[in-house]
């Protein structure tokens, strides 16, 4: 069935190939005038996904592939295929290389974008990055950000915050709190060598928020942007626990005693350096895990389950459905 030379079904005008642009023959008099639009190349939304091997941006890409979203996946390694999803399309997008910039957006209609962790000064990186794609023609923008990000000019989301309001056009602002995925992360190591966390969060409690849900929020303010224009979420997980809790579900998700013991200052700085990071991660890391004692991340916040319309995912399930991440390494 079609309706004025439009296939209803595909909306692709019938005498146009899908792969592309076929328009109507030289000094041939289209009936329906109106079809000049129709005719033009229909450009496929894309949605650009930057940390597309991190723990938010792999389940962007999940979320967006699920909606039937075509996807690039950006990184700054020079491999050619996203190793998690085969099917989609890379792009080299290395934040630090303007270079790298305009061929990344190229062709895409959304962004997915974050903060790799290594990079603090985002004037130079990301903010740039940010004009160029709005120079190509990006329309929504979805900002991974971090809970607080607002008030908090230390934190490098805040001026990447600010030049999204400032610069305009479509984008929405993600505010997590600590993720649930830090277990595989972070304290990784700590779970499979010694079978405890070491962190300085005393009797904290923490909303773990699972980056799976993460990544259907920002799958749903990509694809219904017009809902989301202009919205900040603070982000949490359904329950706040303390990590005493939290080595309570794992040692019943991993059969094996987990213990928490909470570190001093000192103790987490130099148990971090005998494992290598920089003094500059080891100086956020402590300070974030610190802020835990005073409550500063035990607050359950409403935005997640409104917005998808069902409980966020509690940590003791984020633990069942990973467990070969903590298989004992000795
Ligand atoms: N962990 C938490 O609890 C928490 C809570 C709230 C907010 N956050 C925020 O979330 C962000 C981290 O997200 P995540 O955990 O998903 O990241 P992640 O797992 O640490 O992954 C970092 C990503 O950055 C990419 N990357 C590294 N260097 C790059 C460069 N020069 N240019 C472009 N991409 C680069 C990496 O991909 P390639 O190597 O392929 O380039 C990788 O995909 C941070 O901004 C953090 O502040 C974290």
């Amino acid at each position: 069935m079609t309706l004025r030379g439009l296939d209803k079904e595909t909306h692709l005008a019938p005498w146009s190939d899908p792969k592309g642009p076929t328009l109507t023959r030289a000094g041939q008099t289209d009936p329906f005038p109106e079809n000049e639009q129709l005719r033009k190349p229909m450009m496929t939304p894309r949605a650009l996904v930057t940390g597309a091997s991190g723990n938010v941006g792999r389940e962007v890409i999940r979320a967006l592939l699920a909606r039937g979203v075509e996807v690039r996946a950006a990184t700054s390694s020079c491999v050619t295929r996203a190793p998690l999803y085969p099917e989609v399309e890379t792009a080299r997008l290395d934040l630090r290389d303007p270079a790298t910039f305009a061929p990344a957006v190229q062709g895409c209609s959304a962004l997915f974008l974050m903060r790799p962790p290594a990079i603090a000064d985002t004037k130079r990186t990301l903010n740039p990055f940010i004009d160029a794609a709005r120079a190509a023609g990006i329309g929504p923008v979805v900002f991974l950000s971090v809970a607080g990000a607002e008030k908090n000019k230390i934190v490098p989301h805040h001026a990447v915050e600010a030049h999204l309001v400032a610069r305009g056009g479509e984008f929405t602002l993600l505010r997590p709190g600590f993720f649930a995925q830090n277990f595989g992360d972070a304290y990784r190591l700590d779970l499979s060598l010694d079978d405890r966390l070491f962190v300085p969060a005393g009797e904290g409690l923490v909303t773990f928020v699972d980056t799976r849900d993460l990544g259907e929020v920002a799958a749903l303010a990509l694809t219904e942007p017009e809902r989301h224009r202009g919205a900040a979420y603070t982000l949490t997980g359904p329950d706040p626990v303390s990590f005493y809790e939290a080595a309570r579900i794992f040692c019943e998700a991993l059969s094996r005693p987990i213990r928490y013991e909470p570190a001093s200052v000192l103790g987490y700085g130099i148990h971090l350096r005998r494992r290598g990071l920089p003094w500059g991660q080891i100086a956020v890391q402590t300070l974030l895990h610190v802020g835990l004692r005073f409550g500063q991340a035990s607050v359950v916040e409403p935005a997640l389950a409104s917005l998808l319309g069902r409980k966020g995912r509690t940590l003791a399930e984020y633990a069942r459905d990973h467990v070969a991440l903590w298989a004992r390494a000795r």
